[in-house]
């Protein structure tokens, strides 16, 4: 707390940000190079920034803090951006659609434009592109009926091919002709897009890329560790695109995390507390974000004052019942056969370690081709990932023992 010239205490907000974008962005540094490369060459070139960029993790990891720092950083170029983010059953070409119109016209791109020969061409393309998009939309549900079939499906109905890259070389040009840099399309949780629709995107911009030159865009993308096997299965091609896995935050990057947020403040952490905080979130940035945050609460500090072991530890017990309500709800999410598969992985192993099929039968007694569905539901659902092999691990850190945990009598 702050005191006023009155004397009264005046409460300081908590910095920390558990389930939203953060204040402060730690480390990173490699993948928003990786954005920056692109948009460089977009805004330098006036050419396409590169092969389809995918950032790919478990919940939780920073994907989305990423994209959106990058989206703030790069609008300082004078790059126009575009933000969708996929939601399972829903169409998302629509919605694409309606953003780059809106952020044409936020950023005035379209204004002047709206007279004039150039704006009607403007319009009838947006018309165009809806009524193709509505043809998409009914094709859209016989595609995800099938979409356990393991043919990739490259042929796609040309016309909404068509109109989406034109749409999208439109925007892009009309901003680089209004003196801007380019266009930025960012695509969030591209795993939950429909196959059709993936690979009506895909098939796009590999055109759009085809004519490099031409098309002053980049489109950086990110979802969970399954994302690039749906885009390989929407395209073939789409294996070219250039994969990035995140990955926990790596030590200084953690402390960074923690310390950030509250230097902007003029609050320090004593290294004793700052080593717990660290040492109990595993790098996973969620946990940071949380263990940190309760850890202010339970020291409501001052502007020059320190948060110590004894408030981590005072605030550890209500960031735990943070995290064990995510357990829970990952847990319920799951069917009784998933949970089943769950338990068995979490007896094979004896910490956080991958489990391979045989293993994860062995524990059910089954045959191991028998556990594949529940294994793929999981994976899914992001509460496991692929690491190779045939081996899996869970996606959520402590999640393990909390499964073993519920065994117990
Ligand atoms: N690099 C980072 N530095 C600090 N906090 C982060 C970082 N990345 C993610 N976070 C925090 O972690 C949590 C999850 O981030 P989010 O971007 O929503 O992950 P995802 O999109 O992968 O599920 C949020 O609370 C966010 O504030
Ligand atoms: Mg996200």
């Amino acid at each position: 707390m702050t005191s006023t010239a009155s004397g009264a205490r005046v409460p300081l907000p908590n910095p920390y940000t558990p389930g939203q974008v953060p204040r402060f962005l730690a480390g990173r540094r490699e993948e928003l190079g990786r954005i920056r490369d692109q948009v460089g060459r977009v805004a330098t070139y006036g050419e396409t920034g590169g092969p389809l960029l995918v950032f790919h993790a478990p919940r939780g990891l920073g994907k989305t803090s990423l994209l959106r720092a990058a989206q703030r950083e790069t609008a300082e170029l004078g790059v126009v951006s575009v933000w969708v983010s996929c939601v399972r059953g829903t169409p998302v070409l629509p919605e694409l659609v309606a953003g780059v119109a809106r952020s044409l016209e936020r950023a005035e791109v379209t204004a002047g434009a709206t007279s004039g020969a150039e704006g009607t061409r403007w319009r009838a393309r947006l018309d165009r592109i809806g009524v193709e998009l509505g043809v998409v939309g009914l094709a859209g549900v016989r595609v995800s009926a099938d979409l356990r079939d393991d043919e990739p499906q490259d042929p796609s109905p040309t016309a909404p091919v068509t109109a989406l890259e034109d749409l999208l070389h439109d925007a892009a040009t009309l901003v680089r002709r209004r003196g801007g840099a380019g266009l930025l399309v960012l695509v969030d949780e591209l795993h939950a897009a429909q196959r059709g629709e993936l690979s009506l995107l895909l098939n796009a911009l590999q055109n759009l890329d085809g004519q490099r030159e031409d098309n002053p865009l980049a489109v950086v993308t990110a979802g969970l560790p399954v994302t690039p096997e749906a885009i390989t299965r929407a395209a073939t091609f789409g294996e070219r695109s250039a994969f990035v896995a995140l990955d926990l935050l790596a030590d200084a990057d953690a402390r960074a995390a923690v310390t950030g947020p509250a230097d902007a403040l003029g609050v320090s952490w004593t290294v004793p507390a700052l080593d717990a905080v660290v040492a109990e979130s595993g790098g996973y940035p969620y946990f940071l974000q949380l263990l940190g945050s309760a850890a202010w609460a339970a020291a409501a500090p001052a502007a020059g004052e320190r948060i110590g072991l004894a408030d981590v530890r005072a605030g550890v017990p209500a960031a735990q019942g943070q995290i064990t309500a995510m357990y829970r709800a990952r847990w319920g999410s799951a069917t009784p056969g998933e949970q089943a598969f769950l338990a068995a992985m979490a007896a094979s192993v004896p910490d956080e370690g991958n489990v391979s099929r045989a293993q994860i039968a062995a524990a059910l007694g089954q045959d191991s081709r028998a556990i594949s569905v529940p294994r793929e539901r999981l994976i899914d659902k992001g509460v496991i990932e692929p690491v190779g092999h045939g081996l899996v691990r869970f996606t959520l850190p402590g999640f393990a023992a909390f499964v073993r945990r519920r065994g117990e009598p």
